[in-house]
């Protein structure tokens, strides 16, 4: 997630040392405000780098090639974002590049003094992977307008995802995929996964759940592509909602932030894990379920009008969980 270091200072490197510590991927954001040199060396063997196509060419060229000098694994390819959603919170609390500092916000940040020195102490964060393009002698807010300005290409087909398969020679996953006949297309360009990912809701307000997608684009590509999903995995049971549903993984980004939040750069990544785990082993237990290899759809009850649930315990009884 771009930006991370917002919430509490060193989370980008706080995130990645979880990660490599845990046996899971940490992806690295074009936005993040840690340079993906510096995460390759916390986490070399657990870092994947997720990249934003901007409008110049040059530019992401140039960032596909970092990671692959870096030795990073995957790219993962974001292509849900031709330019920013319109975010109307933000718009109301003056989030926006340039801030648009308000009374309100002022108010906000008298009331959370400990976060707002360790903000102070932190220094302003930088998008550091996109800083060497950024025009030199600007400000935090100028290098803030031009990475704005970058993003907002207006433009991406699948020209210049076959350009980028073409530059990277290893795992390339595609992330914001909604529809079966993209995911279709993308297995085409030679991706080797897709993310069914609306972005966490923050892109298009009319976008579909991922996990309302998830089947119909799992039927669209077969068993044996690697789908991932993400957007709205709050809990150990929605990520056995979705492998039952036909994803192989999940993505998991703003409970990390929460974590950090609560409890700080140390403890809170590696408890937000925990609580992930210990939900899904429990949540197996009640479907009678070993390992999340014995999951597949019949672990689900699908309401007619409403959201995906578990129905199978032990022995095959269909009963509601949740
Ligand atoms: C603060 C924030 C920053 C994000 N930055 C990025 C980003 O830089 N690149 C990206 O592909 N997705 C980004 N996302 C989207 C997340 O990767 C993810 O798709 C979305 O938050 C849904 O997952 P979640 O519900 O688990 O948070 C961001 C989301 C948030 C909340």
């Amino acid at each position: 997630m771009g930006l991370a270091n917002l919430v509490r200072p060193g989370t980008d490197e706080a995130l990645a040392r979880v990660a490599a510590k845990s046996n899971i991927p940490y992806a690295l954001s074009t936005a993040a405000s840690t340079r993906m040199e510096r995460i390759i060396e916390l986490a070399p063997s657990h870092t994947w780098f997720q990249l934003y196509v901007g409008r110049d060419p040059l530019i992401t060229d140039d960032l596909v090639r970092r990671a692959k000098d870096a030795g990073i694994s995957t790219l993962l390819v974001t292509v849900d974002i031709p330019a920013p959603g319109k975010r109307v919170r933000d718009l109301t609390n003056g989030l926006t590049v340039p801030l648009r500092p308000s009374l309100k916000g002022v108010i906000d940040l008298a009331l959370h003094p400990r976060w707002l020195l360790q903000a102070i102490g932190g220094g302003t964060p930088r998008f550091e992977s996109l800083e060497q393009y950024s025009p030199a002698g600007g400000g935090p807010m100028a290098h803030a307008t031009y990475v704005a300005q970058h993003l907002s290409s207006g433009q991406l087909d699948w020209d210049t995802i076959n350009r980028i398969r073409g530059l990277w020679p290893h795992h390339m996953v595609i992330k914001g995929i909604l529809h079966p006949e993209d995911a279709r297309r993308a297995l085409k360009a030679g991706v080797n996964g897709i993310v069914v990912s609306n972005h966490g809701g923050r892109q298009l307000d009319a976008a579909p759940a991922s996990i309302e997608v998830l089947p119909s684009i799992r039927e669209a590509v077969g068993q044996h592509v690697s789908i991932l999903l993400d957007s709205g995995i709050r809990s150990g049971d929605d990520i056995v909602r979705a492998l039952a549903a036909g994803a192989d993984f999940v993505l998991i980004g703003r409970p990390f932030l929460y974590g950090v939040a609560a409890l700080g750069i140390e403890q809170g990544p590696g408890r937000a894990i925990q609580i992930f785990l210990d939900e899904m082993r429990n949540t197996l237990v009640h479907l009678g379920c070993r390992t999340v290899g014995d999951l597949d759809g019949s672990h689900l009850w699908q309401s007619p009008d409403g959201p995906v649930h578990q129905s199978r315990a032990v022995g095959g009884a269909h009963h509601l969980q949740k």
